[in-house]
């Protein structure tokens, strides 16, 4: 095969350490001998390290399950497993992300209401407060970082408690960015987070991690019409013995042991949150130093995996493709940004929004190399901004 090998700076999938890469070759094995339990009792312990968990359910009340696929089907999981026929689920959506939750309910015929926030935007509790009185939901679904605008709710806990003072299951996705932001799930209350792989994990996608609280398993005990491999009961049935409900791929298993062990034991989880709040500070000094160009999050809520970049109103969606041409011949995959959202945001005369993804194993040096290159590329264009 000839294919490119170019850095990626996109928000995902993200970059993957050589290291990482060859652990893809270690054995394969079979899934249900005991030669699994030497990757997956490692996997179990280091993704509920992660989550701020202990090994053992029964002392912090928060389970751990593996779904093969990708981070839709951790989310799709958590819909069918904990909204029940009669239920109102309501999708607060600050972008995309915060949408495909909305359609995972819609499209399994749930009983739905979504609050849209203008995307740029973060959700505002009061807001939020107010739908919860009216709407009374049983569910209540929020994201955590919008991947599509670069919008962080370190507020997550919060909301959780806010949902559950009025009755209602706080699911929360952190696709984008569990394993590059400390997670402490029994301190925020989530009923469901759901993550995937191939993100902050820095890893190949295969695999959605779905945590769900302890009142989470017993509503879904009550829950009908819950599927087969979108029901959380039947994948925390196989979780008790660290396994998949259906065949993993066992070299994305292999590297995501290899993975977890090195978060753990070489980098440091603190080390690492570190890095990624280096990483967005370093984004940030770029464009300060881009006359024309603005961070498209507010203050405040600006992610730390991923840098959203609202352009000078001279550039177009089309610019973003030459450029992400330009940077292709330097050897580097540029994000030109969530097309759906550029299509809204030009339509309505706004200029469009492009994106660096800064996440997973992305080291100051490598971005710093990327940045410069970018600086280089965008430099017509900051010309074109003017004073
Ligand atoms: C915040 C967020 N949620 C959900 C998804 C969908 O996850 P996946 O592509 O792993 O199915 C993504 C993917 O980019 C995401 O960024």
């Amino acid at each position: 095969m000839d294919c490119n090998d170019l850095t990626l700076f996109i928000t995902g999938p993200t970059y993957i350490r050589p290291d990482i890469r060859q652990a893809a070759a270690l054995p394969e094995f079979g899934h249900r001998d005991t030669e699994a339990a030497v990757r997956f009792d490692t996997i179990f312990h280091g993704l509920r390290t992660l989550a701020g968990l202990g090994d053992d359910p029964a002392s912090d009340g928060y389970h751990l399950a593996l779904v093969p696929g990708s981070g839709s089907n951790a989310l799709e999981t958590l819909v069918r497993s904990l909204v029940d026929e009669e239920d109102t689920v309501l999708n607060i959506s600050v972008g995309a992300f915060g949408d495909l939750f909305h359609n995972l309910a819609v499209f399994n015929g749930k009983k739905h209401v979504q609050h849209k926030v203008t995307p740029g935007r973060a959700m505002d509790l009061e807001v939020v407060e107010a739908i919860l009185r009216t709407e009374a939901p049983a569910v209540v679904t929020m994201t955590h970082n919008e991947t599509s605008t670069g919008v962080v709710h370190e507020n997550i806990g919060q909301f959780c408690a806010l949902a559950r003072r009025y009755g209602a299951l706080p699911l929360v996705d952190g696709v984008s960015i569990f394993g590059g932001v400390p997670v402490d799930l029994p301190a925020m209350g989530c009923a469901g987070y759901a993550t995937a792989t191939q993100k902050s994990l820095a890893l190949p996608a295969g695999l959605g991690i779905c945590f769900v609280s302890q009142d989470a398993v017993e509503k879904s005990q009550q829950v009908t019409n819950k599927g087969y491999v979108t029901d959380i009961l039947r994948h925390l049935e196989r979780a008790a013995r660290h396994q998949t409900l259906s065949t993993p791929s066992t070299s994305l298993a292999n590297q995501l042991a290899v993975q977890l062990e090195y978060i753990l034991e070489e980098e440091g989880m603190s080390a690492r949150f570190a890095r990624h709040l280096r990483l967005r500070d370093q984004a940030h000094a770029f464009v300060a130093g881009l006359p024309g160009f603005e961070l498209f999050a507010p203050q405040g809520h600006r992610s730390p995996t991923a840098t959203a970049v609202q352009c000078p109103a001279s550039m177009t969606a089309a610019d973003l493709k030459a450029v992400k041409e330009a940077m292709r011949a330097k050897g580097y995959l540029f994000d030109t940004g969530y097309m759906k959202m550029n299509t809204a945001l030009e339509a309505a005369g706004a200029p469009p929004v492009f994106r660096i993804g800064h996440m997973g194993d992305i080291t100051e040096a490598m971005l710093g190399t990327f940045l410069e290159t970018l600086a280089g590329v965008l430099q017509p264009f900051v010309r074109d901004a003017g004073p």
